[in-house]
């Protein structure tokens, strides 16, 4: 039920101007992936210190990738031009593809997509990079729902190859199909899942984040169990791994899988307890870890 083929064989329109709601650690990286492979990007943030944040991940993104891949100041800053972030609605106007990526809070979530359904063109397709919640409940906010789907990126946005689109019970097979090619023309890899708690990635590695935050509440040591579980392979141990994702994106995501996966309730606990303090991970520098200007200073 997880799989279901990509319908790019169905006749698209191509998307030319993504917008993208909130730019935080991933709207930002979506943003800037779409710009560096030739899309307009309007980038709408909540107010204009948010949006201040926001341009400076932008730039900071571009800069490492001009750095890595030596590239000229004119291609820096052509790429930098084809970012628009905004407060303010109007720039939106004319996106082919709106990619919502504010906190996850379903009734934050459900007023963005009935907002733009509004203000949209009719053949806008609305997507969501939810980690948690129900795309079918934010199709249900407007009155395009064959037009919604999530698409589901993973953090850090540029480094991972990995894509979801999800298909929710209304989204249509031209949504798909025009989704997958998105993805495609981002140089990522896409596979379409159900519209399901954890989706298919989250499900399948939640098990094993889950159970790093269990022996840390049991008294083993976070330094330890990274260290040895990148030795075994990981590019990233668990816990530094949930400090990058952020400890309240997390939290929210073990929630939704309570339904489905057996023993994860202590970790819901643990992830709540740690968000009442405020430590989020990087975000809030502490978390598993504690940070100075980004950098790990120690265990928290
Ligand atoms: P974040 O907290 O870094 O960024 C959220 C941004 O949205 C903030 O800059 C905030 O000012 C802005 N915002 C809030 N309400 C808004 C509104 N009504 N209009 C415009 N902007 C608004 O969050 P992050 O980590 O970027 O997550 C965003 C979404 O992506 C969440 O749904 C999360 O579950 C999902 N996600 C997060 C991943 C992660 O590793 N952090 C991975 C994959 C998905």
């Amino acid at each position: 039920r997880t799989w279901a083929s990509p319908t790019t064989a169905l006749h698209q329109e191509p998307i030319r101007k993504v917008g993208v709601i909130g730019g935080g650690a991933m709207g930002a990286g979506i943003g800037q992936l779409a710009a560096c492979k030739g899309y307009d990007v309007v980038i709408k943030e909540i107010d204009e210190g948010a949006a201040q944040a926001a341009r400076k991940r932008v730039v900071s993104l571009v800069d490492k990738l001009a750095k890595h891949r030596n590239l000229s100041e004119r291609d820096r800053e052509a790429i930098l031009d084809r970012v628009h972030v905004t407060t303010s609605d109007e720039p939106m106007d004319g996106a082919d593809l709106v990619v919502e990526a504010v906190v996850e809070r379903a009734e934050v979530k459900d007023a963005v997509f009935a907002g733009l359904d509004k203000r949209l063109a009719g053949d806008a397709i609305l997507a969501s990079n939810t980690s948690s919640l129900s795309i079918e409940r934010m199709a249900d906010a407007t009155q395009r729902a064959d037009k919604v789907a999530g698409l589901h990126f993973f953090n850090p946005v540029h480094k991972m190859e990995l894509v979801e689109v999800v298909r929710a019970k209304q989204t249509s097979d031209e949504t798909i199909a025009r989704l997958v090619s998105f993805v495609r023309a981002l140089g990522k890899t896409p596979i379409v899942t159900a519209d399901a708690p954890g989706f298919l990635v989250n499900r399948v590695l939640f098990p094993y984040l889950g159970e790093a935050v269990v022996m840390v509440s049991e008294g083993h040591d976070v330094h330890r169990i990274d260290k040895q579980v990148r030795a075994f392979g990981m590019p990233m141990g668990p816990l530094e791994l949930l400090d990058q994702v952020g400890i309240d994106v997390a939290y929210h995501v073990a929630k939704s899988l309570d339904s489905v996966l057996v023993g994860v309730s202590p970790v819901v606990d643990q992830l709540k307890l740690m968000v009442n303090e405020n430590m989020l991970g990087k975000k809030t520098d502490c978390g598993f870890y504690q940070y100075k200007k980004g950098r790990r200073d120690g265990a928290a």
